[in-house]
């Protein structure tokens, strides 16, 4: 499927396109270093808020003890610096991951959830691999206020609170490839030619929460889905002092510096 399809589904799902500012602040060269930085641990929490809700909701004890020893040198690297990173491609999960009884949708959102991981710690690797291409050496920098600006509106009663977990989930992954798309054709290639590629994989992690989301409920989501896309369009139109890859408009690019307000 090439590009344009990908996309349309995805740009209908969302209630707004992101902003030409965003663009414009994304591609200065400036800004790289931030915006692979944020796109990596974007990239580890994409895996971290599967795994939760695997292990939250439909593996056994065992399994869930497994997940999180794959996923532990990610985050040593990520959170203290710890190990090579150039090992963690060659970690592998040598367990099945096995559904606790009882839940008729475990084996189903285990499925997808363990491939979705494993792609997501391929995409960890690969944004390492790039930062090294451009002399980037990780840092660890603070999250973006989008994710949490979705999260607090979750219900706290289940099963409301996995549903709105997997809408959230859904949205945040059809705003990254929406963003991979914006931005590719401003940077080179090297890097325009990665960001298309991980559109083919969040392109179908997005219809896979949403597709989960719609199972689990068991009946009709709209109005819960109509409500997230509110609440994401709006973190990604309104102004956001703080630029990372999933923030709002960069309050800061409608103020001139002081000098250029003083010479004109
Ligand atoms: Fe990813
Ligand atoms: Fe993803």
């Amino acid at each position: 499927m090439n590009v344009n399809n990908l996309l349309k589904p995805i740009e209908q799902f969302l209630n707004c396109a992101t902003p030409q500012r965003w663009i414009d602040e994304a591609i200065k060269p400036e800004n790289l270093s931030v915006l692979l930085t944020d796109h990596l641990i974007c990239e580890l929490k994409a895996a971290q808020s599967a795994m939760f809700l695997i292990r939250r909701y439909a593996v056994d004890t065992d399994s869930s003890a497994a997940l999180l020893e794959w996923l532990k040198p990610y985050e040593d690297f990520t959170y203290r610096k710890v190990g090579d990173w150039r090992n963690l491609d060659k970690l592998k999960l040598n367990k099945s991951i096995i559904a606790k009884s009882g839940k008729p949708y475990s084996q189903d959102l285990i499925d997808k959830m363990v491939m979705l991981i494993r792609e997501e710690l391929h995409h960890f690797y690969q944004v390492l691999e790039m930062m090294e291409e451009y002399g980037i050496e990780y840092e660890n920098i603070n999250s973006s206020r989008y994710a949490k600006g979705l999260l607090r509106h979750v219900k706290t009663h289940e099963p409301d609170a996995l549903i709105d977990k997997l809408i959230c989930g859904a949205y945040i992954e059809a705003r990254s490839c929406e963003r991979f798309a914006k931005i590719a054709p401003y940077l080179d290639n090297k890097l325009a030619d990665f960001y298309i590629s991980l559109l083919r994989s969040e392109a179908r992690h997005y219809q896979d929460y949403l597709s989960l989301a719609e199972q689990i409920a068991g009946k009709d989501i709209s109005q819960r889905v109509v409500y997230f896309g509110e609440i994401e369009a709006q973190l990604i139109s309104s102004e956001d002092h703080d630029f990372k890859f999933h923030s709002g408009v960069p309050s800061y690019s409608t103020l001139p510096l002081p000098e250029q307000a003083s010479a004109t």
